[in-house]
């Protein structure tokens, strides 16, 4: 079978298509024929060596996928061959096929296609649990999103909305607050990209607060950091939740905080690590996945690809994510 391989850490340039044994199949796991595969930030800082979980070389990135099952282990009770699922399997998602535990699997609904069901998982699965189970979002309150086009992003934007919030998007060009703003979001506005100065850093906050009317979001969704971070929580609602969840400014400028705020704010800064909170909670993440099924069948969310990429063009797909390039989510259809 042929599959992306990273055969040594570096940028998406590196990467090869490589012929590779099939999986064997084992207990407790099922083989599936891969149709479409999604690609997440995690994966650009994988190949370079930079992500929290690294496996050793050589390995496959591609954090979800979607398919058919194709052979079945022993012990596996809920899933039989031709069974049409997605996983969220962490890592080897870019292949013609991927041996996945029963644990990571779900059956794909009816009214969704592969694509759809490979786009699902980590972005929607992450910020449901961001908004409902850490934020606690209220109809009516305000949610500030940044980076609000990328692929977490546009999912809080959707699913923001859904929850009756009213959605500020903030992003680093016009057509990416666009996109947003065909996505739901009530306002948008355009933040510089790079490292923003004192007085760019005074300007962002300035305009959060305008465009709230001087009472700050009440909840600030944030997967950039960097220096977007500080002006951010300093415009932040009185008892604001402040949602951290990733760094795609870069590890290198992962925010510190002045901790006077959240006393002067009454807010909190909150972490969210949706794939450890699944790990420890299935039950309530296959609730949360349960609300997101409901939402797509009435039309409240669409997880809809907006750029697609072959298996022979993934590496591309990679460089669209780290090149700042993509506008929603980023798939590969085999
Ligand atoms: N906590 C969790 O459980 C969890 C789960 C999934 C993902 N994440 C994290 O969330 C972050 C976003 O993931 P994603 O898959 O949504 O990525 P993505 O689609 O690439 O979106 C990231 C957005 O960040 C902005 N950005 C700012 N500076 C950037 C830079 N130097 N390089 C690239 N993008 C930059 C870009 O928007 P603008 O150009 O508009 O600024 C981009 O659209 C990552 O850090 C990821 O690890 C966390």
């Amino acid at each position: 079978m042929k599959a992306l391989q990273c055969v040594e850490l570096g940028g998406p340039d590196k990467l090869q298509i490589n012929e590779v044994s099939d999986p064997e199949i084992t207990a407790e796991h099922v083989i599936i024929d891969v149709k479409s595969a999604s690609v997440n930030f995690p994966d650009v800082l994988m190949i370079q060596g930079l992500y929290q979980f690294q496996p050793p070389l050589p390995f496959t990135p591609g954090g979800e996928s979607a398919g058919v099952v194709s052979e079945v282990g022993e012990g596996v009770t809920d899933y039989k061959v031709g069974d049409k699922v997605f996983a969220a399997t962490g890592v080897g998602g870019i292949s013609e096929k991927i041996l996945a535990h029963q644990s990571m699997l779900r059956a794909i609904p009816k009214e969704m296609d592969y694509e759809i069901a490979a786009a699902l998982s980590v972005t929607y699965g992450t910020s449901i649990y961001a908004l409902k189970q850490r934020a606690n979002i209220q109809p009516g309150e305000t949610l500030l999103v940044l980076g609000a086009s990328g692929g977490v992003g546009l999912a809080t934007v959707q699913l923001g909305k859904a929850m009756g919030a009213k959605i500020i998007a903030a992003a680093s060009t016009q057509e990416k607050v666009d996109v947003c703003i065909a996505n739901g979001a009530d306002e948008g506005f355009v933040y510089p990209s790079g490292n923003l100065d004192r007085d760019q850093q005074k300007e962002l906050s300035n305009k959060v607060k305008e465009l709230t009317g001087g009472m700050g979001p009440n909840v600030i969704y944030d997967p950039v950091g960097g220096s977007y971070a500080e002006p951010c929580l300093r415009s932040i609602a009185w008892e604001g939740r402040y949602l951290v969840i990733g760094f795609a400014a870069g590890a290198d400028q992962i925010p510190k905080m002045p901790l006077n705020l959240t006393l002067l704010k009454g807010c909190q800064i909150v972490g969210v690590f949706w794939g450890a909170w699944a790990g420890m909670f299935p039950a309530e993440n296959q609730k949360n996945f349960e609300e997101l099924f409901t939402m797509y069948a009435d039309g409240k969310i669409n997880p809809e690809a907006s750029d697609k990429f072959t298996l022979d063009t993934a590496a591309d797909a990679i460089a669209h994510l780290a090149d700042r390039k993509a506008k929603g989510k980023v798939v590969i259809n085999f």
